[in-house]
């Protein structure tokens, strides 16, 4: 089955933070999970170059914005193989192909009747590359999110009959309840729509950085158009000479952050209608990583506040599996959740040293201790193998709803099940008794599977520490079928360095 997962496209006005990574992330974890299923996967990422939030920031720095795209797009590029992402193409919407596609599409829309001429008039968040309706509007007219002063835009310019799709999209909403995750996100997009919809603007004539409009070259495509069809335009270059289209639209998931709900649940699918091409099968919305300012209170983590977390340096203090697992433990996928340094440090310490790194340890140095570096070939303890063997099905329904939090729970109940296993069995009681040696033997070839069971399942969340792992045991197979307790799977296992030593701090 082929499966297609999507981030947002990066805006290229400043470096990566958190944020952006976060995103990344959460659909890497899906992207490696489908990987393992054995899916036909295809993962998507990349940068929005065009528009006003970029045009603005190459002003105030004095270059161009090419330039400008140029300087920053490698920095979220290069972002992509710290964090260990799997992405199988990185898009830049500067990217010609992008371009002609974007034409291609817009066309198509026009032709079909759903583009007319008219003026706008109204408020806009440059940094937002939004036309905000009065209820959007925040208090004086300034952007909630940005809370700066949103200007007031007359022009002439293209616009899509966005109204006139209403009907079609509360069908849908109600056809797919499923189609905007989770629950609460679809209620709000879904209202969004009921509430009545305004035509939107197609164009703008008052910028020039941007896909030309091809039937009236004086404009610019609003950027939200050129960037939301990255998703479609991506597949048909991604590969020289090679279309992915057919194989892999419409796409299973696409991941946003909730600040770009409206955009990709009601403007994504009514362009979509406009051109009679299908429609993605969900749009998960997760939530903001927050930051506490020193009053205690939680903004959301952005550059124009300026409390960001800087992926490359937490990287370069915990490594990268630390950091992916940071991110997907600490928020619960779909909500919003505060993340500090402190935080970070402690779930380091009580997690994955202690409660991964030294489970790994223990049972490796008790290997070596007591059966000479090989695991004995004894069944397992039934109880256990039962609970180990029930833990990957779980997880393949809880992330086919992209319930990245719940998964990775199921996996850490293991990892915890197998530390209590440690202390009720004893095993350093059971190896001074000669007469138990054919329990230690059960013991130890119970915690070994299971070790290799739980790192197989948490491949996808910790790649790097997991690869390492299962070298070591032995035992390299990621593929999900190998996450069931096999007895005499395991023989020799080598001595293994602790998978999350000190930090570098
Ligand atoms: N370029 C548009 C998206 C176009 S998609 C067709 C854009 N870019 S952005 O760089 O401003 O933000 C993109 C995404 O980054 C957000 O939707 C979200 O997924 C992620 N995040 C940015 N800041 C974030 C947090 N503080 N917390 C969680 N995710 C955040 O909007």
């Amino acid at each position: 089955m082929a499966f297609y997962v999507t981030t947002p496209i990066y805006y290229v006005n400043a470096a990566p933070h958190l944020g952006h990574a976060y995103s990344t992330i959460a659909a890497d974890v899906m992207a490696r999970h489908m990987r393992q299923r054995g899916e036909d996967v295809f993962f998507l990422t990349g940068t929005d170059e065009h528009g006003e939030p970029v045009a603005l920031a190459a002003e105030k720095e004095g270059v161009s914005p090419q330039v400008l795209a140029d300087r920053n797009a490698p920095r979220f590029r290069d972002l992509m193989p710290r964090l260990n992402a799997s992405n199988d193409f990185f898009i830049r919407t500067t990217d010609a192909e992008h371009g002609a596609k974007v034409q291609e599409i817009l066309t198509t829309i026009r032709d079909n009747g759903h583009v007319y001429e008219g003026t706008y008039e109204g408020w806009y968040c440059p940094r937002c590359a939004d036309f905000k309706t009065d209820a959007e509007a925040g208090e004086n007219h300034t952007c909630p999110i940005h809370r700066i002063a949103l200007t007031r835009e007359k022009e002439d310019n293209y616009f899509f009959r966005l109204s006139a799709f209403q009907d079609d999209l509360l069908r849908l909403y109600d056809e797919q309840p499923d189609f905007v995750m989770p629950r609460h996100h679809y209620n709000e997009a879904r209202s969004f729509v009921a509430g009545g919809l305004q035509d939107v603007s197609l164009s703008r004539a008052t910028l020039s950085w941007g896909v030309t409009v091809p039937w009236d070259p004086g404009h610019v495509f609003y950027v939200w158009f050129d960037a939301l069809l990255n998703y479609y335009s991506a597949l048909s270059y991604a590969r020289p000479g090679e279309d992915l289209t057919q194989r892999f639209w419409p796409a299973q998931f696409h991941l946003i952050g909730k600040d770009i709900l409206k955009f990709h649940t009601v403007f994504w699918p009514a362009m979509l209608m406009a051109a009679k091409l299908p429609l993605p099968e969900h749009i998960f919305v997760h939530g903001f990583l927050l930051m506490r300012d020193d009053a205690g209170e939680e903004h959301k983590m952005s550059k124009s506040l300026g409390n960001v977390l800087d992926p490359f340096a937490a990287i370069d203090e915990f490594g990268t599996d630390a950091l992916r697992y940071y991110c997907m433990r600490e928020v619960s996928f779909g909500h919003d959740g505060s993340v500090s340094a402190a935080g970070f440090a402690a779930r380091y310490e009580s997690e994955l040293a202690n409660d991964f790194g030294n489970l790994a340890s223990r049972i490796i140095a008790m290997v070596h201790r007591y059966r000479g570096g090989t695991v004995p070939d004894a069944a397992p303890d039934a109880e256990l193998a039962a609970e180990l063997d029930a833990m990957a099905g779980e997880i393949c329904a809880l992330l086919d709803r992209a319930d990245l939090s719940a998964a990775l729970d199921a996996a850490w109940q293991r990892v915890r099940r197998l530390n209590r296993f440690v202390e009720e069995q004893a095993p350093w009681t059971l190896a001074k008794d000669e007469a138990r040696a054919g329990e230690l033997d059960s013991v130890l070839s119970s915690l070994a599977e299971g070790l290799r069971v739980v790192a197989v399942v948490l491949h996808p969340w910790l790649p790097e520490s997991t690869e390492k792992l299962l070298g070591a045991l032995g035992a390299p197979e990621i593929a999900l079928d190998r996450a069931r307790v096999q007895p005499g799977r395991l023989g020799a296992v080598a001595r293994l360095d602790p998978l999350f030593p000190k930090p570098h701090g």
